[in-house]
């Protein structure tokens, strides 16, 4: 549990996620009091009152609100998909960070038959998504810059998501097939849930009501 007293802790996601989730935080009565996007801090206090943000990397919001160091999460549903969705509640999809879960490769060329080798950050959506597919493969876990992977040789495909695009066509990829639909979702703890019900239904509901006036 994060605080025995009534303090509600929000894990958010630093980065494009932040710019989205602020707003709704805002029209939901939760604003940082200083700006979290120019500060070195990882806490935050804010105008409401017992509400505290957290800014974490987007791996890292499941583990906090699993073990309930973070009461709430705010993360892409590519991390949920990634981190397991069983160790935490998700009553609530933002719908805001929206993009694509896909498969990439080398623009023009075909996949070779038999075993591939797959470079990702996403290495558990990737070896269920093959396996699915009755394909063999060898993951190689990457952080980041999944696209210098296979002009590198070093994979033949890659899993990452896709917003734009734009990103595979500067490094000569194209997608290949879809995994899934991705948006930012509110996670809950599951003792938070019960403990600190009013509050998070009080912030699921503002919530709610501020993607609907969207
Ligand atoms: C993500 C992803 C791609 C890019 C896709 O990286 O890994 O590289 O965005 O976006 P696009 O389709 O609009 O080009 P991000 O910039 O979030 O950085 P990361 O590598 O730290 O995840």
């Amino acid at each position: 549990m994060s605080d025995a007293s009534s303090t509600l802790t929000i894990a958010l996601t630093k980065g494009r996620i932040l710019k989205e989730t602020l707003p709704l935080l805002a029209a939901a009565g939760i604003e940082p009091l200083e700006d979290m996007s120019k500060s070195r801090k990882l806490t935050f206090e804010t105008t409401a009152k017992g509400v505290r943000l957290l800014l974490l990397r987007g791996s890292d919001v499941p583990t906090y609100v699993q073990y309930g160091a973070a009461d709430v999460g705010i993360s892409g549903k590519d991390m949920m998909l990634e981190y397991g969705a069983e160790h935490f509640y998700e009553p609530l999809d933002l719908g805001i960070a929206k993009c694509k879960l896909m498969t990439a490769g080398i623009k023009g060329e075909t996949l070779k038959p038999g075993r591939i080798r797959v470079a990702t950050k996403y290495v558990n959506v990737a070896k269920r998504f093959y396996a699915e597919q009755g394909r063999q493969v060898d993951i190689i876990k990457l952080y980041g810059a999944m696209e210098l992977a296979p002009i590198l040789h070093l994979a033949d495909e890659i899993v990452d998501i896709v917003d734009t695009g734009n990103t595979l066509k500067a490094n000569g990829l194209e997608q290949r097939d879809f995994i899934a639909d991705i948006s930012s979702r509110l996670i809950v703890n599951k003792a938070s849930m019960k403990m600190k019900h009013q509050q998070i239904e009080a912030l699921v509901s503002a919530a709610k009501s501020a993607i609907t006036a969207q």
